[in-house]
C-alpha cells in the first residue's frame, strides 16, 4: 500500500516535470520561428520635396522568409483630417500601388526589408505612415510620420526708408520655398578687429510667413543698421529650418565712414586746386608774354614810321 502510492507520487512528479519541458520547448521554438517585429526609422522621418523617398520598414527576428506567405501593406493617415488610405499592397507576388509609383521591392521584401519607395514628393505625400507586415500566422506593424521638407532660397539685400530727420538704413533676409512653416532667423555682425559674431537682440522684425500657391513659404526679416559706423562691417543673418542640416548663413559687408576714405577724398581736392592754380598761372603767363611781344612789335613799327618821315622831310 505504501510502496504504491510513493510510486504514485514519483510517476506524477516525473509526468509534471515532462510536462513543463514540452511547454518551454513549444515556447522556444515559438519565440524561434514566428514571432516577429518591424522597425521604422524613428518617430519621424524627414524626406525632400520633389525627391524620390524610402521610407524605412525593416522585418526583425526573421532571417528566412518565404514570400509565398507574406503579405505587405502600407497605409497613410492624414494630419488633418485622421482618415487612413492604402498607398501599396503585396500578398505573396501580387503588389498593387494606389498611389503613383509606389513601390516595395520583392527582392529586398525577401531579405525582410519592406520599404516603401515613393517616386517625386509632393506636400501631400505627408502623414503618418503605417507599415504592416503578415507572415502568416503572425502579423506586426510599425508606424513613422512622414514629414515633407523643402530647403529655403535666400538673399540678402540693403533698403533705404526715409525717416523724420534722416533716411533710415535696413538689411533685409529674404527667405523662399521653404516647408514646414516654422522656422528660426537670427542676426549677427562682425568686423575685421572682432571677428566674433556678436547677435543682435534688438532692431530685428520678422515679417509671418507668407504662402505660395505650391504650399511653400516665404518670409522676410529685417535688420536696423546704425548710421554712424566706422569700420567694414559683417551683417549674418542665420537660419535654422528642419529641412537644414546644419546652420544656413547669408553675409554681406557694408563699407563704413572710414577715415582714410575722408582724407584720399581731401588730398584728391587739393590736387584738383593745385590744377587749377597752374593752368590760372600758365594763362596769365601767356597773355602777358603776348601783350609784351605785342607792344614791343608797335614800338618798332613806329620808331621805323619815324626814321622814314625824318628821310622824307
Ligand atoms: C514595382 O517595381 C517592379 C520592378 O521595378 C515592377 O516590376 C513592378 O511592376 C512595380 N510594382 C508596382 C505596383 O508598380
Ligand atoms: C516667394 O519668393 C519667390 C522668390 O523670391 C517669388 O518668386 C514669389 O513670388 C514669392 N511668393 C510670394 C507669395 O510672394
Ligand atoms: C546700434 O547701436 C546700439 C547702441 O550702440 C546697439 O545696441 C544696437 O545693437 C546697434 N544696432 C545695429 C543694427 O548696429
Ligand atoms: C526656433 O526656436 C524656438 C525657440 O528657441 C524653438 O522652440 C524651435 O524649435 C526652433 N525652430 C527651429 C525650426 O529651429
Amino acid at each position: 500500500m505504501r510502496v504504491d502510492s510513493a510510486a504514485a507520487i514519483l510517476a506524477a512528479t516525473v509526468s509534471c516535470g515532462f510536462s513543463w519541458l514540452l511547454v518551454l520547448v513549444l515556447c522556444s521554438s515559438l519565440l524561434t520561428a514566428d514571432f516577429f517585429t518591424v522597425e521604422m526609422a524613428g518617430k519621424n522621418q524627414t524626406v525632400s520635396l520633389n525627391d524620390n523617398a524610402t521610407i524605412f520598414c525593416k522585418v526583425l527576428g526573421s532571417q528566412h522568409l518565404n514570400i509565398d506567405i507574406m503579405g505587405n501593406s502600407w497605409f497613410r493617415k492624414h494630419q488633418v483630417n485622421e482618415t487612413e488610405d492604402k498607398v501599396f499592397e503585396s500578398i505573396g507576388k501580387y503588389q498593387e500601388a494606389f498611389r503613383a509609383g509606389a513601390n516595395v521591392s520583392l527582392l529586398r521584401l525577401k531579405m525582410g526589408d519592406a520599404s516603401l519607395q515613393l517616386p517625386r514628393v509632393q506636400l501631400e505625400d505627408a502623414g503618418e505612415y503605417r507599415c504592416e507586415v503578415v507572415i502568416t500566422p503572425e502579423k506586426a506593424q510599425g508606424t513613422v510620420i512622414v514629414i515633407v521638407v523643402a530647403n529655403p532660397v535666400g538673399s540678402l539685400t540693403q533698403k533705404k526708408v526715409m525717416a523724420k530727420d534722416n533716411e533710415d538704413k535696413y538689411i533685409l533676409c529674404k527667405l523662399s520655398g521653404f516647408h514646414p512653416k516654422d522656422i528660426n532667423i537670427t542676426w549677427c555682425q562682425w568686423t575685421q578687429e572682432d571677428p566674433h559674431c556678436l547677435e543682435f537682440s534688438e532692431g530685428i522684425t520678422t515679417d509671418p510667413a507668407i504662402k505660395n500657391e505650391d504650399g511653400t513659404f516665404n518670409i522676410t526679416s529685417h535688420l536696423r543698421m546704425n548710421h554712424s559706423v566706422e569700420h567694414n562691417v559683417t551683417y549674418q543673418c542665420m537660419i535654422r529650418h528642419i529641412s537644414l542640416s546644419t546652420l544656413m548663413t547669408l553675409n554681406i559687408t557694408l563699407p563704413g565712414k572710414e577715415p582714410e576714405m575722408e582724407t584720399s577724398l581731401r588730398t584728391s581736392s587739393l590736387w584738383t586746386t593745385i590744377l587749377y592754380i597752374s593752368v590760372s598761372c600758365l594763362i596769365l603767363a601767356i597773355i602777358v608774354v603776348s601783350s609784351y611781344l605785342s607792344c614791343l612789335l608797335w614800338k618798332r613799327c613806329r620808331r621805323q614810321k619815324q626814321s622814314f618821315d625824318t628821310t622824307i622831310y
